[in-house]
């Protein structure tokens, strides 16, 4: 058994996602509707496009707040039926990886996503979206895009990521799939695949949603202490200082790296990278221009955080 399937088994046998998806089933508001079956999802498709419907989809792993919401935001401005996927996939997660407590709470989900105008939620168990357990067949980038930044320090995570982003689109068939520019590397990969393979699906990012204070939003501040929380903040501050500078006019990689890596050279924030690229192939650059991409990861307590800034 290889060390993600048996993280999968890990998920299995965790009780709780299977056990609050049950009665949601019933849950129908409006005509919009929980689906935990590809087929109940076909089914509807089917329909929504019958009736001359443009889909979307968001692809989301749940614990929803405001940054998914305002991607379904988006995906209803773009489309005419907006379907919303949670699914804390295991095969994104190595082992070690928080997998296990990954924050879950379906019911608020279908609550929030329905507020927002969702038509359908579509919350699969493992076995559902892996019936032969983990696939044979993955999507796995080769070019090393999928290896730099996050990658690096998160070996398999962007196959399993692809992995599933490809499912979801085979299941939904979706005119345009709505991401985050928070994951800036997974769109930038899911835009690959999506060239790579010739998908008919148009890729959608919005933009990253934070608090007052900077902070990105993420489904995993749930796990930060008021105290954590407050040094989490480096990552914004560099990432605002070094457009900053950049907007003084220092195109300088290596400066702005180092602007960025300074930020995070605080007590108890350990850096991951800080790293400023071409926004297309994701490798360093020695000069930024208008449309290279800064992006900060760092460990704050035991939480991974991610943060990134398109300069201007
Ligand atoms: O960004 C996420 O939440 C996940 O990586 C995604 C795209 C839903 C795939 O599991």
């Amino acid at each position: 058994m290889s060390a993600r399937t048996a993280a999968a088994v890990a998920f299995v046998a965790d009780p709780a996602p299977a056990a609050e998806a049950a009665p949601l089933l019933s849950v129908v508001k409006g005509g919009a509707r929980v689906a935990e079956t590809r087929a109940e999802v076909r089914e509807a498709v089917r329909a929504a496009r019958a009736a001359g419907k443009r889909i979307a989809l968001v692809p989301t792993m749940g614990y929803l707040h405001e940054g998914h919401l305002t991607l379904v935001d988006r995906a209803r401005e773009v489309a005419d039926w907006v379907a919303v996927s949670v699914f804390v996939n295991p095969l994104q997660f190595g082992p070690g990886e928080d997998l296990a407590r990954y924050p879950r709470d379906l019911p608020r989900d279908v609550e929030l996503a329905f507020g927002r105008g969702a038509d359908l939620v579509f919350a699969p168990s493992v076995e559902e979206m892996y019936p032969h357990g983990e696939p044979r067949v993955t999507v796995v980038p080769e070019d090393g895009m999928a290896e730099r930044l996050c990658g690096a320090s998160r070996p398999g995570h962007f196959r399993g990521v692809l992995t599933v982003v490809a499912k979801l689109f085979g299941t939904f068939t979706p005119d345009v799939a709505v991401f985050g520019q928070k994951d800036f590397q997974q769109a930038t990969l899911i835009r690959r695949m999506v060239d790579d393979l010739d998908l008919p699906v148009a890729v959608d990012v919005a933009p990253t949603v934070r608090e007052a204070d900077g902070l990105a939003l993420s489904s995993r501040n749930v796990y930060l202490s008021a105290d954590e929380r407050a040094r989490a903040l480096a990552l914004s501050r560099g990432l605002r200082r070094a457009a900053e500078l950049f907007a003084a006019g220092e195109t300088d990689g290596g400066a702005l790296r180092a602007v960025l890596r300074g930020a995070m050279s605080a007590p108890g924030v350990e850096m991951e990278y800080g790293e400023v690229f071409d926004a297309r192939t994701l490798a360093p650059v020695a000069r930024a221009v208008p449309g290279s991409v800064m992006a900060v990861a760092a460990r704050v307590g035991r939480t991974r955080l991610i943060d990134n800034a398109v300069l201007a």
